[in-house]
């Protein structure tokens, strides 16, 4: 299994072929899934004792596995938030596995690490956030968000005084559902701030008032929001920035989808006092184009994270000895053993340079403002809300919840199109609507317009 031969020299061309098909295709395929009963019925018994042979195996994935998927770099997903990695990362995420990288320590992976640092540097620079500023790339924005939040609690747990307290942090409706999800996962309660519009310092203030004292005792941490999942929404974050100075608390500016939009000068005012945040999430393999999975946790004073994650033990001093010296990832997260997932990015960005980066997000809030256009000049469809960063939420007059899941099914179903509905909320109800997310630059205008005919 681990010698060379020539069965393995084969192998090594057709997965390169395969991998070269699908890079220069300039037309994929929007795949189905199929129930798991239905793909074992094609694919059969694939783990045996002696193994059913590569080639064999790779051809089921070609015929019938990898079509029951959807590729997110389709120019007509636009469904949760969609992807779109450049073939440049792609290509580099086969060399970073290729290379077998441990991405904990400099010791085993500085020339990886260095150039997750460079490509962190520019994220950085993007932020504002002062010197002394760094972060470090995750398996996504949950796992930055938890690494961030854990930061936080343990900051706060450092007086005595709130050493037996549960945390408690607030947050928004708009908010995405990994904060919940992550606050579960360290005990903490959240308090949500019940508007799905852009969260103002104000109503955090009058939210923060209405605590009673031992909830406020409790109140570690305000978690805003640098472009919500559901409508592109950026909070006040210089209101709720100034609020999180007077109040003592840490700010926390979840920007895993929009914060690819920090580096598009049409909108970059839209996040002005980022740069006042504890700790910021940015999800690279969202808005920065980089192949799953890669988010980004950056904090202002790095140090606090080291002493919240740094992990011990008699297996790990040697990374740590003087010999070994260099920045450690594994310090500023919640996890050791780290693929080095900075690295396709760092390739891409080497390869073409930040400013094509700034195209390509711009394309994605063009895109945006094309559709809502369209939507408004078309008698059957009309805008929830105008469009904010690249999330456009409009609805189908007259359509009730189940004709867009219809819609969505049929227009899956023909492999043409993923767009999925989400609900907006009104006063005390929830409206199901139409959501459109662009991250593709290679979404067109007809792309938008074919889609707004299958609803007529
Ligand atoms: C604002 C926001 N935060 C966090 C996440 C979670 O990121 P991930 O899916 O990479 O864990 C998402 C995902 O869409 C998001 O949009």
């Amino acid at each position: 299994m681990h010698k060379i031969d020539i069965e393995l020299v084969e192998m090594t061309m057709d997965v390169m072929k395969y991998a070269i098909d699908r890079l220069s295709a300039t037309q994929s395929k929007i795949g189905k899934p199929k129930t798991e009963a239905k793909l074992k019925e094609l694919v059969g018994e694939t783990i045996t004792d002696k193994g059913v042979g590569g080639e064999y195996a790779f051809n089921l994935w070609k015929k019938y596995l990898m079509k029951a998927t959807v590729p997110v770099d389709h120019p007509r997903n636009l469904a949760f938030v969609p992807a779109s990695p450049t073939r440049a990362s792609i290509m580099f995420d086969l060399v970073t596995s290729a290379s077998s990288i441990h991405g904990a320590y400099w010791m085993e992976g500085a020339g990886g690490i260095f150039c997750e640092n460079e490509a962190m540097k520019w994220i950085v620079s993007l932020t504002g956030l002062p010197e002394g500023a760094f972060g470090v790339f995750t398996s996504g924005g949950t796992a930055a968000n938890l690494s961030a939040m854990v930061t936080a609690r343990e900051h706060w747990r450092k007086n005595e005084a709130f050493k037996g307290e549960k945390g408690l942090i607030i947050t928004s409706v708009g908010a995405h559902s990994s904060i919940k999800a992550m606050a579960k996962v360290i005990d903490v309660d959240v308090l949500l701030v019940d508007s799905e519009e852009r969260l103002l310092g104000e109503a955090l203030q009058h939210t923060i008032n209405g605590l009673t004292e031992h909830q406020r005792k409790r109140l570690f941490s305000v978690v805003a929001t640098g472009g919500t999942t559901n409508a592109g929404i950026i909070d006040n974050l210089d209101g709720i920035a100034h609020v999180c100075k007077k109040e003592n608390l840490w700010f926390h500016v979840d920007a895993a989808y929009g914060g690819g939009a920090l580096a598009a000068d049409s909108v970059r005012h839209l996040f002005n006092g980022i740069e006042k945040a504890d700790s910021i999430t940015i999800d690279p393999h969202k808005w920065m184009f980089s192949p799953y999975d890669c988010g980004a946790v950056i904090y202002k004073n790095p140090e606090l994270a080291k002493q919240a994650h740094s992990q011990e033990g008699s297996y790990l001093d040697i990374f740590k000895d003087e010999g070994a010296h260099g920045f450690n990832p594994t310090d500023y997260q919640i996890q050791l053993t780290r693929r080095v997932r900075g690295l396709p990015l760092w390739f891409s960005l080497a390869t073409h340079g930040t400013d094509q980066y700034k195209k390509a997000v711009e394309r994605g809030i063009e895109l945006a403002q094309m559709a809502g256009k369209m939507i408004t000049e078309s008698p059957h469809v009309e805008l929830v809300r105008e469009p904010s960063l690249s999330c456009v939420l409009y609805r189908r007059i007259g359509w009730k919840p189940e004709d867009y899941t219809h819609w969505t099914y049929e227009n899956h179903k023909k492999g043409f199109a993923l767009v999925t509905p989400t609900k907006w909320k009104v006063g005390d109800t929830y409206e199901t609507v139409s959501r459109f997310c662009f991250i593709n630059p290679d979404t067109t205008g007809k792309d938008i317009e074919m889609i707004l005919d299958t609803m007529k």
